[in-house]
Parts: C-alpha cells; structure tokens; sequence
C-alpha cells in the first residue's frame, strides 16, 4: 500500500490508469484497488512479490503523480481483492479529509487503520 499526490488530477487521466492498469495486472496475478480523489491516491496492490515489485517500480517513476510514499508491505494471507484487477473508489469511503492527509494522517495510522477503508471497499464490492 502507497499513497502519492495526483498531478494534475482528472477523469480521463485516471481512466488511462485504470485501462492499463486492467489491461496488465491480470497478466501478472495482481489485483487491488485505488482510492483516488484530488489530493490523493491510495493503492493497495496484491499478488506475488516479484510481480508487485516491478509494478512498483514502474509506479515510482510515474509522472502523472507525485510524493509516492510507501505505506505498508506486507504478507497476506488472503486477497482483499481477488475479483479485481483494479477497483476504483473516488474515496466517499476514506476516512481522512484533505486536511488530515496534509496533516499526515496517514503517516501516522496504524495498518489496521490503513487496511480499514480498503476492507469496507472490499465488502462493498465482492465483484463476480
Ligand atoms: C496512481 C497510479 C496507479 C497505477 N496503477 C497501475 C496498476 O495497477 N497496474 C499497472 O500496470 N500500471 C499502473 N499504473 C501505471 C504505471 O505507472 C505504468 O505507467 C504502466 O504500468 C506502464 O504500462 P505499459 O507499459 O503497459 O503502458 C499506475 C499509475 C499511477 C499514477
């Protein structure tokens, strides 16, 4: 899980993302979701260690963000996301306003916490 600063944040860039994101990630066994909304994208990426690596990478060196700040890595033993290649959420399900990430909300929460809106995504959204 990574959070980062949308640049220049609009609806066809982020469905650019999310095609190439839906186009690739199957390929690689990866699955996830990505909270996004002006201030702030929120991803959590499952599936194996060296398919989530590479995708980092590329992620990291990614212009269309910025500040990419990782948050959590982690063993899991189950997917939260198995029928997802990547769901989208434009955050009405976030804990944090705007201005408790300026604040550095999410520096300081705990990984329950962080894992908390990606759950009640998760079972809002079982997918097939
Ligand atoms: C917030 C954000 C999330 C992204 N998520 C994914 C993703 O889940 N899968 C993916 O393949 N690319 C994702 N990308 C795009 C990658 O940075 C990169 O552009 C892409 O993987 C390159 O794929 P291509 O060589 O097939 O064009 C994301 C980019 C951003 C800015």
């Amino acid at each position: 899980m990574y959070r980062s600063q949308p640049f220049g944040f609009d609806t066809s860039m982020l469905a650019g993302i999310l095609s190439t994101a839906r186009r690739n990630n199957p390929r690689q066994g990866i699955t996830g979701a990505l909270i996004c909304r002006h201030d702030l994208y929120l991803q959590l990426i499952e599936g194996p260690e060296s398919a989530i690596d590479a995708l980092y990478a590329r992620i990291l060196e990614d212009d269309r963000h910025a500040n990419v700040e990782l948050l959590l890595s982690e063993d899991m033993g189950e997917r939260m996301f198995p029928n997802w290649a990547m769901l989208d959420d434009e955050a009405p399900s976030l804990f944090w306003s705007a201005q408790d990430v300026e604040a550095g909300a999410l520096e300081a929460a705990d990984p329950e916490e962080l894992r908390a809106p990606f759950a009640r995504l998760s079972s809002a959204n079982p997918g097939d």
